[in-house]
This record gives structure tokens, sequence and C-alpha cells, in this order.
């Protein structure tokens, strides 16, 4: 059996776990596959740099993608950010390669030109570990949940923030000092920016909304407030009214008389303790959703970290994999509904 050739895009902490996980477990990838999957190589930025800290073969370290891609079956793209990611992942598609990526930014901000290459070669596109780490929570919306009306999204889907609004409510402490605890502890980025005001949360949630209402939201719709004013005094105001403050991304599909909209927010809100999200600490993350037939349903888990968003870059590996094995494709885009995103103030 030829191996279906593996070729990683960026050696930071998600790609080192990925690479690992793809050598040490190996056989039992190769058995839930049906073929093995075969690391032909790791692309990084900054050549001549000591890379043993991946635990595989130094030959397999390059710093020529372009060739690279060239050369897979399957590329995943853990690099972040909008370029080179995006001209790689192109190029992947156009050699006829699968695509796997933890890429929220890219895929927020142009996901219907990625999901539009991806047609146009006949290739999968699959991007569970972008929203959410380590939680299997796009999948589950874009296919287990295909046959329900979903009616809104909840999601904690920023560790960083919840670090911070969390700590802020168990130690009364204020807001700059907890995020100097949070990045002392290694929670909060050198520069923690775009957590701290919503841009990453905001791109999740556009991810979110695509899937869960079939229609195309883009980082730019999104109505976005980070927690940056959120004051002691807040967080203290909220725990008498029995509350919590969480930085939640809010999806919605709003009923209309001229037809049905969708409201797309990331803001600090105040929830009553006794809500399951309330009872997310720490840098976890949560998703409740609520379908028509369904009902509520709440996923739980680590939204960062290299094993836990290893866990879900693995998922799609192995689902793209079989997809060639079984010679078909999953699911491409789905957005035929074309709601319009409704401004803040119609939610
Ligand atoms: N920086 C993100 C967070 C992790 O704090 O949740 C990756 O999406």
């Amino acid at each position: 059996q030829s191996p279906i050739r593996v070729a990683l895009l960026g050696g930071g902490t998600v790609g080192g776990a990925v690479a690992r996980k793809l050598t040490s477990n190996a056989d039992a990838l190769a058995a839930r596959v049906g073929r093995p999957l075969e690391l032909v190589g790791i692309a990084v930025r900054r050549a001549g740099r000591d890379r043993s800290d991946l635990g595989v073969d130094p030959a397999l370290v390059t710093t020529d993608a372009e060739d690279l891609v060239a050369r897979a079956d399957i590329v995943v793209e853990v690099i972040g950010g909008f370029e080179p990611a995006r001209s790689l992942i192109l190029a992947a598609m156009e050699h006829g390669a699968s695509v796997v990526t933890a890429n929220k930014a890219l895929l927020a901000e142009d996901g219907p030109t990625l999901y539009a290459a991806a047609d146009a070669h006949g290739v999968d596109l699959y991007y569970e570990a972008s929203v959410a780490g380590a939680i299997p929570i796009l999948r589950p919306i874009h296919e287990s949940l295909a046959g329900d009306d979903v009616r809104s999204v909840l999601g904690i889907v920023n560790g960083t923030t919840n670090f911070v609004l969390d700590a802020m409510d168990s130690t009364g402490a204020g807001y700059s000092e907890t995020v100097e605890r949070a990045q002392a502890l290694g929670y909060a980025e050198a520069d923690p920016t775009a957590d701290l005001e919503g841009f990453d949360a905001a791109a999740k949630a556009a991810i979110l909304a695509s899937l869960a209402f079939h229609t195309r939201v883009s980082s730019a719709d999104v109505y976005r407030e980070g927690i940056s004013e959120v004051s002691a005094g807040d967080i203290e105001a909220a725990r008498e009214m029995d509350c919590v403050v969480k930085l939640l991304s809010i999806c919605e599909r709003v009923p209309g008389e001229d037809g049905d909209g969708v409201s797309v927010r990331v803001h600090p809100a105040m929830i009553p303790r006794s809500h399951p999200l309330a009872s997310v600490r720490e840098a976890f993350n949560a998703v409740f959703v609520d379908a028509a037939a369904a009902g509520e349903l709440m996923f739980y888990g680590q939204g960062a970290g290299g094993d836990p968003t290893a866990s879900a870059v693995l998922g799609d590996i192995v689902a793209v994999a079989r997809h060639r094995v079984a010679g078909g494709r999953g699911p491409g885009e789905t957005a035929y509904a074309d709601l319009p995103v409704l401004p803040m103030g119609d939610a």
C-alpha cells in the first residue's frame, strides 16, 4: 500500500505535537485510515536552528514550503496569519492536496476563496482546530446538526480572556494586574491584544455562525468588544446579582418579517451562575448550541495547547485521509442560505 503523504507547514507548539503523534502513533493511524500516513516534511521559517525539539528525523525539516506542498497528498497548515499561509494553501490545492488548517483568522476573512479552490480542485478543506482547540464543534455543527435548524450558538472560545475574567472573579483583583499574572503563567501571549480585544473570538464567531446558519459571515461582519474595559467593580456588581462576566461569542438566527437574518457579536456579558457556561473556569472553552429539534447541547474542553489542538488536527488528517482511501470528499461549503448579518441594534 502506498502511503498517504502528509506535509506540515509550521513547527510551533501545535506543529511539533502533530509531528510527534503522526510518528509515534503511526501504526494505529494506518489501521484507522486503511493506508499508512507518511510525514514527508515540516516547513519552518528559519534555517539553521536546532529543531531537535520537534522530536522527528531532522532530515524532514525544511525551509522550502513551496517544494514541500508539491510533494504531499495532505497539507497541514499550522503557521497562522494571512501570508504565506493563504498562498501555500492555494498552492497545495492546485497540486491536488487536501488541506487541514487551524487558521481561524484566514478562514474568517477569506473562507469562501479557500472553499472555491477546494471545489475547483476536488479536495477537502477541514479546520476543526480553528475554533475551540480540542473541542469537536465544527463537524458536529456542519455535519451532525445538518438535518436540524440551529437557533443560536453561544461560545466561550477564547481561553485567555476566560482565564482573566475567571481570575478577576475569584481574586477580586483588577484587570491590568490579572493580565500580567496571566502572562507570567503562560496563559496570555506576550502581545495579547488579539485575545483581549476580542479579535480572536470574533474570527471564531464568524466561522461558527457560517456553519451553524449555512451562510457567509466574515470577521468584518462581527460586532466586537473585548474585555479591557471590564473592571473589578463590574465583576463585583455581577457577583452581587449572582452572575459571572464572560466574553461570549453570540451567534443568533433572528426571524424577521422580510426573512431571517443573523446577529453575530462578541462582547463581555453577565450570565447567571446557574447557566452551564458559568461553570467554565480558567482557560477552558465551551460552546452552547440550541437547535430546534435537538434542544440544548453543550461542548466543553481545552481550547488551546499543543496536544489538545493536535487532537483536532489529527482527527481532520484521519478524516481527509479516509476520504482519499474511499475515493471521495467530505462536505464542502454549505453556504446556501445567504442570510443578512444584522447590525448590532437589530439583534
Ligand atoms: N489565543 C487563543 C485563546 C488560543 O486564548 O483561546 C488559540 O485559539
